[in-house]
C-alpha cells in the first residue's frame, strides 16, 4: 500500500491542487462563461476541441485496455510468439481517414472563428463606435474616436452592438484581455496598431487584464469593460462631453484639493477630453470602480495611492510624496465628487461583481 501511495503521490497532490485552485477566480473574469460574442466563438472551439479529445481518448483508452488484458503474456507462454502480422490495409485507412475527419471539424469551425474575429468591416461606418485604446505602464487609456471622450481603466460599452477597438501600447507590449466578453489582442508600441472588437449580450461589468508580461505591475494592470444599455449609454456619451473641467466642488476641502490637483497633478493627468495622454484621464473618477484598477474606491485608498504609489503598483510612473498627506487627502476629496455621468457601473445592473 505505502508503494503504490508512494508513485502516486505527486499526482494525488497535483490532483487535489488542480480542484483546489479550479475555485479560484471571478465570474465576471471566465472563458467558460460567455457572456459576449467573440467569447462565446471561442467557448465553441473550445468545447469542439475537448469532445474531440474526449472521443480520442476515450476510443484509445479502450483498445489499449482491452489489448493489455486480452494479450498479456500467461502462464507457460513465455516462449510463445503470436502471429506476425505486416500491413493492412483496412486498418491503415481507418486510422488515417478518422483522424482526417476530425481535424476538419475541428479545422472547418477553427478557420470560419478566426474571420469572424477579424472582423473590422463595419468599423468605417460612421455610427460604429471604434475606441482607440492605448496600453501604458500599468493602466488603460481609451479614447472614443470623433466623440470627444477620454477615460481610463472604466470602458462603457453598450449592449448588443459591436464596438470596434484599435489597440496600440505608448512603452512595452501589454495585451488587452476580457475574457467573458471577448478574447484578447496584442497592444504593440511604435505604429503597428491591432484591431477587435468587443459586443456584450447583457449588461453587467467585466473584468479585463493585462495578459502580457510588461513590468513588475504587469498583475495589476486591470480594467473594467461596463456594458450598459443602449440608452444608458448614449446618456453616458452626452454626459462625457458635457464634462465642465473647471467646475467648482461644492465643500471647502475639494475646492482646495481641486487647486492643489491643478497645481501638481495636471501636468500629466487631465479631467475631460484634452490631455497628454501620459498619465489616466481622470473624468467622471468619482464613478470609478476602483482605484489605479485594483484598489477599492475608498477614500484612504486613494490617499495611500496618491502619497505612495509605488507601495502600490511598483514600477509605475507617477512621482511617490508629490504632496503630503494632508493635501492628498483634500485632492482625494476632489476626485472622488468627480461623479460627471449618471451612468455608473451599478447601472450594469446585477451582473455587477466588483
Ligand atoms: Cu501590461 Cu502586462
Amino acid at each position: 500500500m505505502r508503494g503504490w501511495m508512494g508513485k502516486f503521490r505527486s499526482l494525488i497532490l497535483f490532483g487535489a491542487l488542480t480542484l483546489f485552485l479550479s475555485g479560484c477566480g471571478v465570474e465576471n473574469m471566465t472563458a467558460l462563461k460567455p457572456e459576449g460574442y467573440g467569447a462565446n466563438l471561442l467557448f465553441d472551439l473550445m468545447m469542439i476541441s475537448i469532445a474531440i479529445m474526449l472521443f480520442v481518448f476515450i476510443i484509445v483508452m479502450a483498445i489499449y485496455t482491452f489489448v493489455l488484458i486480452r494479450y498479456r503474456q500467461k502462464k507457460g507462454q513465455e516462449d510463445y510468439i503470436p502471429k506476425q502480422t505486416e500491413g493492412n490495409k483496412a486498418l491503415e485507412m481507418i486510422w488515417t481517414v478518422i483522424p482526417i475527419i476530425l481535424l476538419l471539424v475541428l479545422a472547418v469551425p477553427t478557420v470560419q472563428a478566426t474571420f469572424d474575429l477579424a472582423d473590422t468591416g463595419a468599423k468605417n461606418d460612421e455610427d460604429a463606435i471604434t475606441i482607440e485604446v492605448t496600453g501604458n505602464q500599468y493602466w488603460w487609456h481609451f479614447n472614443y474616436k470623433g466623440q470627444e471622450i477620454t477615460t481610463s481603466q472604466d470602458l462603457y460599452i453598450p449592449t448588443g452592438e459591436r464596438v470596434y477597438l484599435d489597440l496600440k501600447s505608448s512603452d512595452v507590449i501589454h495585451s488587452f484581455w476580457v475574457p467573458s466578453i471577448a478574447g484578447k489582442m496584442d497592444t504593440n508600441p511604435g505604429e503597428n496598431v491591432n484591431s477587435m472588437y468587443l459586443e456584450a449580450f447583457e449588461e453587467g461589468v467585466y473584468w479585463g487584464q493585462c495578459a502580457e508580461l510588461c513590468g513588475p505591475s504587469h498583475s495589476l494592470m486591470d480594467f473594467k469593460v461596463i456594458a450598459v444599455s443602449p440608452e444608458e449609454f448614449d446618456q453616458w456619451v452626452k454626459d462625457m462631453q458635457n464634462v465642465d473641467p473647471e467646475a467648482e466642488p461644492k465643500t471647502a476641502s475639494a475646492k482646495e484639493g481641486q487647486e492643489l490637483f491643478n497645481n501638481n497633478c495636471m501636468s500629466c493627468h487631465a479631467i475631460g477630453s484634452g490631455g497628454a495622454g501620459i498619465a489616466p484621464n481622470l473624468t467622471n473618477f468619482g464613478n470609478r470602480t476602483m482605484i489605479a484598477g485594483i484598489l477599492e474606491p475608498t477614500k484612504e485608498n486613494l490617499v495611500n495611492w496618491i502619497v505612495n504609489p509605488d507601495e502600490i503598483k511598483p514600477g509605475n510612473q507617477m512621482p511617490a510624496n508629490l504632496v503630503s498627506e494632508e493635501e492628498a487627502s483634500k485632492i482625494a476629496d476632489y476626485l472622488l465628487q468627480l461623479k460627471h455621468s449618471e451612468v455608473t457601473p451599478d447601472s450594469a445592473g446585477d451582473n455587477n461583481q466588483k
